[in-house]
């Protein structure tokens, strides 16, 4: 099944401005922003970044007709300096984050991020990566791995879905989707398994953020980003669960305060202004007629600033 771009008019209105723009699509995916940024606005260079080799590859398909206003690299956002300089570029106008896996990683058993539809134990979305769901699953201590589901999960049967799982991996090697749904199914109470969300979903949510090392380096990763922004340039960034929302919301608002004073002073004194202002003071959501075309867009939450001169 397609991806398809959550919160696209409200990530255009940002991108709105006469003329020519570099934009970088930091986390490219399907290419959907991308494409309807392309078509939008004919001033864009886009340089579109995906840590998944196979996202780049398919984008390349699918905007080859934009011709030499989309180049592509197949990088990790937090890497995104290296790609503007290999590209020549030193500051750009719009950055675009809209964090997370897309439709194409779930809906592919093989990737391993389903536990609707079974498959290898995987969840890496740069494949060339060396830690898997299932060095997690099979290896982490029982300790460890109730911490990942607490801390990356929130979830509140994380010890003794741990317990169950480490009990069962000394029987049999838990090597499928399946089987570890099945098992953490099992392990929650009756109640938890008939709530709105299959009970599997936080701890695959929680083991993918741990696999991909999703949350520890993206408040770094957004303010190296704003870096590299023109002044009046802007972020934007859409995440999609609270854990995430949360780390966007303080990188964020921490660029409003640029503080300068010594770290031994009670207070701020020098008044130095901050690097971004907010575009955005709350979190903006899919409206009711988005979620119902596109249920996965209920969770999203954008949010924008604007780079200040320095
Ligand atoms: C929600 S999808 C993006 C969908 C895209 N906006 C579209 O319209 O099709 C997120 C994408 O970001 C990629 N990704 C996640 N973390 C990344 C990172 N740290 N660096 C680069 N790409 C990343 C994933 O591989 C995935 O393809």
């Amino acid at each position: 099944m397609e991806h398809v771009p959550v919160l696209v008019d409200e990530v255009l209105s940002i991108v709105s401005r006469p003329g020519r723009q570099i934009v970088v699509d930091a986390t490219i995916g399907g290419g959907g922003h991308a494409e309807a940024i392309l078509n939008a606005f004919e001033g864009v260079s886009l340089i579109g970044i995906d840590r998944d080799l196979t996202a780049v590859r398919r984008c390349a398909r699918r905007l080859e007709i934009f011709g030499e206003r989309v180049s592509l690299d197949n990088a990790a956002f937090e890497n995104m300096d290296e790609v503007l300089d290999g590209r020549g570029v030193d500051l750009a106008d719009v950055i675009l984050m809209d964090l997370g896996v897309s439709s194409f990683h779930l809906d592919d058993p093989e990737r391993g991020f389903s536990f609707q539809r079974s498959g290898p134990l995987d969840m890496r979305m740069d494949r060339s990566g060396e830690l898997t769901a299932d060095n997690i699953v099979n290896s982490y201590s029982e300790k460890e791995l109730a911490l990942i589901f607490k801390k990356y999960g929130e979830e509140r049967f994380a010890r003794r879905i741990a317990r169950a799982i480490t009990a069962q991996r000394e029987k049999n090697r838990i090597e499928t989707t399946g089987r570890l749904a099945k098992i953490i199914e099992d392990s929650v109470p009756a109640k938890a398994r008939r709530g709105r969300i299959h009970p599997a979903t936080r701890v695959f949510q929680a083991i993918r953020i741990a696999v991909n090392n999703e949350i520890e380096n993206l408040a770094m990763a957004i303010d190296r980003a704003v870096s590299r922004l023109k002044a009046g340039g802007r972020i934007i960034v859409i995440s999609f669960h609270s854990l995430e929302d949360r780390v966007v919301k303080t990188a964020l608002r921490d660029l409003t305060r640029h503080c300068v004073c010594p770290k031994d002073l009670p207070v701020c004194v020098c008044g130095a202004p901050g690097k971004v202002e907010l575009l955005t003071r709350k979190p903006v959501s899919p409206g009711a007629t988005e979620i119902l075309n596109n249920p996965r867009s209920r969770s999203a939450r954008l949010r924008a600033a604007r780079r200040l001169e320095t």
